[in-house]
């Protein structure tokens, strides 16, 4: 038995990229996985190895027409087939079209400790000859763990470790090897990591019940590459990664003006309403009209034929068209055009990453123009008041970089002034409209005053705030405001 020669690397030019077809994990590798070359997927238990192994295959057979092998050292469970079918793969049907060969070995632990032997031979006989009968391009071992189990023998180990690198470059397929992770070591050897050129930890957190799934890429020899931790979520959809770079502040800025749905604001607004692609707030005590205005906002954007994804956290979909036909709003129309979706889920339930992540997702599958938040006040108590923020400027940044207009709504407590309890996202928000309730007469008046609008000359009046049958609507005199 010959150890592999471990000469330096031939010098390339750019590195060649082989595109997993995983959401999200392309765009922070700048293209996808080492071409030709062989990756470390590790992680602990369940943390998701063997799904993003499988969906890096099936994806590759699908929408890049290149075939895999998949190989098996634990069998495959029903799980994994199930998940896999839920993306609307069906591995069985790929594999009967010569597109996926998944092929399980059996190792047998005493077996190598009887012998005192151990040797890849067999194995890279049988894998060859699967590679070769399908033509496939991408590889995956699942896992390196149980394939060693039976090496003791340090030295042993390390060699024939570098002789399956080895082994694989010189097959020349994208492979993927997964290993879990061990103590102070990425895996438990704690040597597959020099050997291979591309690692990638896969990290399953459950803190206080809410559960955390990142993905970091810890070494890609050759490349630029992300090295933040990035939240991703296993849904119906397999895996998707969230890049949550900060965009930095490059956003297009355009003079484009979207109306707020009440022309009476729009007037306020400069006669023209909000700034294409800024940002929002809308902040006032219970009850007083902040949903109403947010739906008079994507009611407007659905008429001109722009997109709005709402994000409801207190009503339902239903409750909230219910309640704004009562304002003579009819949404359930756009609703059915698919102009509008509404999406209602508590923040809370899955903390604020995991929540963004959501986010993420759903703006990049309906492309909307227009978000409405509605509350923000969820996530300002789903976490700290700095993760939420550092969140919502995340999510900002995000929504700026493809120039969505969005508007936010915040429940703000009667006593307390909301110039101040906002003060960590002011400075990220473009228009602040501020909606307040004050009692006069034994009767609550509401008003609504533009604390500021960037960009643009704007009204500093306090208007009446009223909600009728047919909308909201701004009476010119102002109420008496509270004193203090
Ligand atoms: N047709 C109508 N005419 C006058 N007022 C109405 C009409 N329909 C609903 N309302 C009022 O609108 C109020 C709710 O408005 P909206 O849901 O926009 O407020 P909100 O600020 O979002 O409230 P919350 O703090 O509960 O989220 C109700 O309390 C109701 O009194
Ligand atoms: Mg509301």
């Amino acid at each position: 038995m010959t150890t592999a020669d471990d000469g330096p690397e031939p010098v390339r030019g750019p590195l060649a990229k082989c595109p997993t077809g995983i959401d999200g994990l392309d765009e922070m590798t700048n293209g996808g996985l080492p071409q030709g070359r062989p990756t470390l997927v590790c992680g602990a238990a369940g943390c998701g190895k063997t799904l993003l192994a499988m969906e890096f295959l099936v994806r590759g057979a699908v929408q890049h027409d290149e075939p895999g092998v998949f190989l098996a050292f634990e069998e495959i469970s029903e799980e994994l087939t199930q998940n896999v079918r839920s993306l609307g793969f069906d591995l069985d049907d790929l594999i009967a079209r010569k597109k996926l060969e998944v092929d399980y070995i059996h190792v047998e632990r005493s077996e190598i400790e009887e012998t005192g032997e151990f040797d890849l031979e067999g194995l890279f006989v049988r894998l060859g000859f699967a590679i070769d009968s399908i033509g496939a391009g991408r590889v995956v071992l699942d896992t390196i763990e149980t394939l060693f189990s039976g090496l003791s023998d340090a030295s042993i180990l390390r060699s024939e470790i570098r002789r399956l690198f080895r082994w694989l470059k010189d097959k020349g397929v994208t492979a993927i090897v997964t290993g879990e992770r061990g103590d102070g070591t990425l895996t438990r050897h704690g040597l597959e990591e020099y050997v291979s050129d591309c690692v990638i930890l896969l990290d399953h957190r459950v803190t206080e019940q809410v559960s955390t799934r990142r993905l970091r890429i810890v070494k890609y020899r050759g490349s630029s590459h992300g090295t933040n931790e990035f939240p991703f979520l296993i849904d119906e959809d397999g895996i998707s990664v969230i890049p949550i770079t900060s965009a930095g502040l490059d956003h297009p800025a355009t003079e484009e003006r979207v109306s707020t749905g009440v022309p009476a604001l729009d007037e306020m607004l400069g006669g023209k309403g909000y700034l294409r692609g800024s940002s929002v707030l809308v902040s006032g005590t219970a009850g007083t009209g902040k949903t109403s205005l947010a739906a008079q906002f994507a009611d407007a954007a659905c008429g001109r034929g722009d997109r709005c994804l709402y994000f409801s956290f207190e009503e339902s979909p239903d409750q909230l068209l219910r309640n704004m036909r009562s304002i003579g709003l009819d949404l359930g129309r756009w609703r059915e055009q698919d102009v509008l979706r509404i999406h209602s889920s508590r923040p809370t339930r899955f903390g604020l990453e995991m929540h963004l992540a959501t986010t993420h997702k759903l703006i990049r599958e309906f492309r909307p123009d227009v978000v409405v938040v509605d509350p923000i006040s969820n996530f300002l108590s789903a976490g700290t008041t700095v993760e939420a923020e550092s969140m919502l400027v995340r999510l900002i940044d995000m929504l700026k970089s493809r120039q969505i207009t969005t508007l936010f709504t915040n429940l703000v407590g009667g006593g307390t002034n909301p110039e101040q309890t906002e003060e960590g996202i002011s400075s990220i928000i473009d228009t602040w409209l501020l909606l307040r309730d004050s009692e006069t007469e034994g009767e609550r008046i509401a008003s609504v005053y533009i604390l500021k609008s960037r960009g643009m000359k704007h009204s500093k009046r306090v208007r009446g705030f009223r909600l009728t049958d047919h909308g909201v609507e701004l009476p010119e005199a102002a109420p008496a405001l509270p004193s203090g």
